[in-house]
């Protein structure tokens, strides 16, 4: 496996009159290795596209190291420009062009085969729209056009910034069936997002961003293991009785109703013995895996309380809830 993308100690802040220093990215560090679907996970304000926007030289990094396709960024980017499509900004196109007139300039203007058009225009699936003019386009039809420009010069690399903003849920699995079918002819991918449930579907590794650090890495499958805090569910006919059998085993016990919660667990097999041998059967014994929904909510922080709505950048890591918040934000924290 060899490194697509390094960030190490990335650091940008940015400053204004009104606002002053405010700390988007706060020592950054990121792997990607050749053939991952990368996932690139956090909250609305956490950084993202600042470190997409730092990594391929859109602005510039106040610390830090980084590399694409083992390149230095931003000195050496022009030297792999070519291998590496990205959508971080919504592209404009101009409306009065059809998608494949905008293509075929772009290709162009790329030095790409023209021919390059018609393959992308299928590969997105717009291949029966690309005739029609770009402000008839729904906004999932613009989101697929622009990875169409994207895939136009057949990159090594893609990198997408939250690519699944605005599409309806169809659009949703066409996007991650087209991220899938890339991987597979050898594409890596980078793809950001706010919706876990998206990242946790494509994707096999993580990077969670909170606040401009990262929060957790590594494969999808390990980060959740991370999280698992050996629980299962047991139902069995007398909730009341068994928890007091169980607690006596030094297992930790909670009710819910007809069920109960066990925690600590290494084998089920304890549960099942401990009750039988009481003459207690157990009807079901499942263990409760987590989903990166609860782990991210556990890396960055739920709402302080539950009534009241988090705002964008409340996200705080349940250790640092007592520390000086990172990025000072006034009442609203919402972008400038
Ligand atoms: N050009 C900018 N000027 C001032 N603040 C910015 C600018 N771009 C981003 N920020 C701030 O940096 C933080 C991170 O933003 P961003 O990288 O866009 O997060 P994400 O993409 O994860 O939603 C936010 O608080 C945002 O308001
Ligand atoms: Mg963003």
């Amino acid at each position: 496996m060899s490194a697509v993308i390094e960030i190490e100690g990335l650091r940008k802040a940015f400053h204004s009159l009104r606002r002053g220093r405010r700390v988007a990215v706060d020592g950054f560090d990121l792997l990607v290795e050749s053939g991952q679907i990368h996932g690139f996970l956090g909250p609305n304000g956490s950084g993202k596209t600042t470190t997409l926007r730092a990594l391929l030289g859109l602005v510039r990094a106040d610390a830090g190291r980084m590399t694409v396709l083992g390149r230095t960024s931003p000195e050496q980017l022009p030297q792999v420009a070519g291998r590496v499509g990205a959508i971080v900004e919504s592209p404009q196109f101009f409306g009065n062009f059809t998608g494949h007139r905008t293509l075929r300039l772009l290709a162009r203007a790329g030095g790409v085969p023209v021919a390059r058009v018609d393959a992308v225009l299928e590969q997105v699936g717009l291949r029966d729209r690309g005739d029609e003019r770009v402000k008839g386009y729904s906004l999932g039809m613009k989101q697929r056009l622009a990875v169409a420009s994207a895939l136009l010069k057949d990159p090594e690399l893609l990198i997408l910034d939250e690519p699944a903003n605005g599409l309806d849920p169809a659009g949703i699995r066409e996007m991650r069936d087209l991220m899938r079918s890339l991987a597979e002819a050898g594409v890596t991918v980078l793809v950001s997002s706010h919706i876990l449930a998206e990242i946790q579907l494509i994707c096999d590794h993580v990077t969670i961003i909170s606040r401009g650090r990262r929060v957790a890495a590594g494969r999808v499958d390990e980060v959740l293991a991370g999280f698992d805090r050996h629980e299962l569910l047991v139902r069995v006919d007398e909730p009341a009785r068994a928890a007091e059998l169980l607690t006596a085993a030094g297992l930790t016990v909670t009710g819910d109703g007809d069920h109960l919660v066990v925690g600590d667990v290494d084998d089920a097999a304890t549960v099942s013995r401990t009750l039988g041998e009481a003459g207690l059967w157990v009807r079901e014994l499942t263990p409760l895996r987590p989903d990166l929904e609860s782990a991210f909510l556990e890396l960055t922080g739920a709402p302080a309380h539950p009534a009241v709505p988090r705002q964008v950048d409340e996200t705080v890591l349940p250790d640092q809830r007592d520390r000086e918040p990172v990025i000072d934000l006034d009442a609203k924290g919402v972008d400038a």
